[in-house]
């Protein structure tokens, strides 16, 4: 079998622009993020037509700098992988036809990779040691998915939301008490302020492992509502702590309860979203000692390049570069 030994990796299936390096699948060469935060900021969100062409402008140059900080020629790389959903259309759409370029211009092999497989290989990047089975918690701005990992190349989808993920619901949240975007983590900070038991918001809780975050968004929305002008800065740092508490209470009730099912070894929390301080702290108390709990540094865990190669560099292992399907 081809050694795969270097994988570059590329993932633009939203705001971020990324190209990694990344040698036998844990370990990152190199692994170079353009966040389009700055492009967005004035819509409140993502213009899905400017951030695939902000993809396409920058790619050539993050390429250059990924091979610069991996000192890897084209000639080095054994895998090219690529996001190739889920996604914004237009931005994933930058990437694949790049990697086609570059695989056919290198004559390298190309594979596809599933974003949120990415964000589980993710914690494979932080901790080399980690081995499936385990039980993952992918929680970023389009997804809150549990899924269970018994081996490589073998996800199989135990929860999901029925309505927003919650990365959405946070910015939404984040929206309505007038933070900025990207709102999750303005969210965050705000929260750190305030106090949760002040402005109490109901906790979403669904039978079996499902999400809703719509709920608890509309209660928000009354809440901030019916305190009108009135409403301090106090109060918005209380609301946020209360939301925010709302919505990590919810995802690790759930945890909790796969956990229970599926006893594994190992547990992963990623994805944007696994970037929030709250739910750090309490997804460690959380698991307690049943299992190994990882969480990826912050840089890992939003949106990035490494983990898409980490988790390509995998599933070219377990037999082809076979394109794996765009949902789970
Ligand atoms: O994984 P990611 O970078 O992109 C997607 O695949 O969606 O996740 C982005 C999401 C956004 O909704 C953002 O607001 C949220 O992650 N996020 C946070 C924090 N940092 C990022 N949410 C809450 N607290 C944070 N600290
Ligand atoms: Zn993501």
């Amino acid at each position: 079998m081809q050694s795969h030994g270097l994988t570059l990796g590329i993932e633009t299936s939203c705001d971020e622009t990324s190209v990694a390096v990344v040698e036998d699948g844990r370990r990152i060469l190199s692994n170079v993020i353009h966040s389009q935060v700055d492009l967005h900021k004035g819509f409140g969100g993502v213009v899905p037509e400017l951030a695939a062409r902000d993809h396409l402008e920058r790619l050539p140059q993050l390429l250059d700098l990924a091979l610069e900080g991996a000192r890897a020629q084209p000639a080095d790389i054994d895998l090219i992988a690529v996001t190739r959903g889920p996604g914004l259309a237009g931005c994933l759409l930058v990437g694949v036809g790049v990697g086609e370029g570059l695989a056919a211009a290198w004559s390298t092999p190309l594979t596809g990779v599933n974003h949120l497989w990415g964000h589980i290989y993710a914690a494979m990047l932080a901790r080399p040691e980690l081995e499936p089975p385990l039980l993952g918690l992918v929680v970023s701005g389009a997804h809150s998915d549990l899924v269970r990992m018994p081996e490589h190349g073998r996800f199989e989808v135990i929860g999901r939301t029925r309505d927003d993920a919650a990365g959405e619901a946070f910015d939404k949240a984040a929206r309505m008490l007038g933070l900025g975007y990207p709102g999750g983590p303005a969210l965050d900070r705000l929260a750190r302020t305030g106090d949760a038991r002040r402005q109490p918001l109901p906790q979403p809780s669904l039978p079996g492992l499902e999400y809703s975050f719509s709920g608890l968004k509309t209660a928000l929305l009354y809440r901030l509502r019916d305190l009108g002008e009135t409403v301090s800065e106090r109060d918005r740092a209380d609301l946020a702590a209360a939301f925010e508490r709302s919505v990590v209470e919810s995802l690790l009730e759930k945890l909790d309860q796969a956990l229970r099912d599926h006893p594994y070894p190992e547990v992963v929390v990623s994805g944007g979203v696994a970037a929030n301080t709250l739910l750090r702290k309490r997804a460690a108390e959380v698991v307690g000692n049943r299992a190994r709990l990882t969480m990826p540094p912050l840089e890992l865990c939003t949106d990035n390049a490494a983990m898409i190669a980490a988790a390509g560099h995998h599933s070219a292992l377990q037999g082809s570069t076979v394109d794996p399907s765009l949902g789970w």
